[in-house]
């Protein structure tokens, strides 16, 4: 069986998670060099996928039903987030962006099928161009946007399957606040000694880091996928 039709069907066992958790199911899923960098440095964009991985990113976007950057990633890459290498629906693409600083003229805002979905905690949105939905949310201590409260309107507005893609800032989050609940990990046969896709977890203990379990791997092209579900070990207070 491809590495492609396994992914697939090992997402589609997970998809009645999200019903009892009343938030959605949440993937993480990025590439990174086998030293875990996933740029140069924040703000630099480097591609690190082969085709066929490239191939298999815009399928898991066809899975899930909304996808989910932070700006950082916005204004460094200004990705548009579609299916274009596979076939299937575009997810509904969504942006952490607490203080706004996403430009109008970014590609997510020009998509003629679906708005942009723009997460802020900034009470005063102001005026804001292209196809953007402004979004506001509580602040969390640090005055980013909370993601549980993030995740239970998701849910309530329909989103089901979440990918989260990055970048880093947003990828730790996710893991710290425990709400990712799989991986899809993309690796390139390359040392970059750049920016690591996760940053400090908190968590000084072997036996209290989060697992990968049960944990797949394959070859696609040049490139290792290595996909399982995370377990954490330890409940973290939100
Ligand atoms: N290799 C890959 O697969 C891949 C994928 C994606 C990105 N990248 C790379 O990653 C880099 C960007 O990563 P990054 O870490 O700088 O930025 P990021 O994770 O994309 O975005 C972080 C920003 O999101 C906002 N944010 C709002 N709420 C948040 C929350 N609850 N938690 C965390 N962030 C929140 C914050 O800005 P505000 O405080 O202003 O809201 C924060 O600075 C780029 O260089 C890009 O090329 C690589």
């Amino acid at each position: 069986m491809t590495v492609n039709r396994k992914i697939e069907q090992w997402l589609a066992s997970h998809k009645s998670a999200s019903v009892s958790a009343k938030r959605p199911f949440v993937t993480l899923s990025y590439a990174q060099s086998w030293d875990g960098s996933i740029t140069t440095r924040t703000g630099e964009t480097l591609a690190l996928s082969g085709t066929e991985a490239t191939r298999l990113t815009h399928q898991l976007r066809s899975l899930h039903d909304g996808i989910l950057v932070g700006v950082g990633t916005v204004l460094s890459d200004d990705p548009q987030l579609t299916v274009r290498d596979w076939a299937g629906s575009n997810p509904q693409p969504i942006v952490l962006d607490s203080r706004l600083r996403m430009p109008p003229t970014a590609r997510l805002c020009q998509h003629s099928d679906r708005n942009c979905w723009v997460l802020t905690s900034l009470n005063e949105s102001g005026e804001f161009g292209g196809q953007v939905e402004i979004m506001t949310l509580a602040g969390d201590a640090d005055g980013r946007v909370n993601l549980p409260d993030a995740l239970s309107l998701l849910w309530k507005k329909g989103i089901r399957m979440l990918m989260v893609e990055g970048g880093s800032k947003v990828i730790t989050a996710f893991l710290k606040a425990q709400l990712a609940d799989a991986l899809v990990l993309t690796i390139a046969p390359t040392l970059v000694g750049g920016y690591k896709g996760v940053g400090s977890l908190g968590i000084d203990s072997k036996s209290l880091l989060p697992q990968i379990r049960p944990l797949y791997s394959q070859m696609l092209g040049d490139d290792l996928i290595m996909w399982g579900d995370l377990q954490y070990q330890q409940q973290v207070e939100l």
